[in-house]
């Protein structure tokens, strides 16, 4: 993913926001600017605030954002904190928020973030500092734990038998990587993100 990276849906995105109304528009996960981008270009009397908890993408989509100056605002941190985040910033009415959910493909595409099963790559899949990391999870909780994180975020089918298989594997040495991962979990799975 790069600058010239193409978001997703922006003409549907731009249909329902309407920006041209002018206001401020939050975009929750800003990754590398994209759709704000085509918000701030929609109108000169867009403000956009963009929020993201990596710094990475942060730093990326601020740099593609820089020809906006001060109708742009961002802020590294959770969307789970979006009301506290614009208290911070002065703002108490927008005309919008977009939430584009998920993994960016600059996550995915960077090996040693440790998201993909593409690359052997330490395992991270970290996306803000302070989190904690794969390894800490596939190393650290409980079969039952780790069942429950497959199934109800991964939505995987095989979330008990990979739990299991994990558990029986880091008995002799932590699992550290996504090689040693995927050599762990029983063939076929998991289904999503073997081919990653
Ligand atoms: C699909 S990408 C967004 C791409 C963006 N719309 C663009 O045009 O480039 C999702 C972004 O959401 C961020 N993200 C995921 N969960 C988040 C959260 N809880 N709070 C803030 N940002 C989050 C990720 O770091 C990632 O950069």
């Amino acid at each position: 993913m790069n600058e010239a990276h193409v978001p997703v849906l922006v003409a549907e995105t731009l249909a329902l926001l309407a920006p041209e109304r002018g206001g401020v528009f939050v975009d929750a996960t800003l990754g590398l600017g994209g759709h704000a981008e085509a918000l701030l270009e929609a109108g000169s009397e867009v403000q956009l605030v963009g929020i993201d908890r990596d710094p990475q993408a942060l730093e990326r989509a601020q740099a593609r954002l820089a020809r906006f100056g001060d109708r742009v605002r961002t802020a590294l941190g959770n969307f789970d904190q979006l009301s506290a985040t614009l208290r911070g910033l002065g703002v108490s009415k927008v005309a919008g928020i977009l939430a584009d959910l998920g993994v960016s493909s600059m996550q995915l595409d960077t090996p040693e973030r440790g998201f993909s099963f593409r690359f052997d790559a330490p395992l991270d899949m970290r996306m803000g500092a302070g989190d904690v990391t794969a390894a800490d999870l596939v190393n650290g909780c409980s079969e039952g734990e780790l069942s429950k994180i497959f199934q109800e975020y991964g939505e995987e089918h095989q979330a008990r038998r990979i739990a299991r298989a994990i558990v029986a594997s880091r008995v002799g040495k932590p699992i550290e990587t996504t090689a040693e991962l995927r050599a762990v979990t029983p063939a076929g799975a998991p289904s999503d993100l073997s081919s990653e």
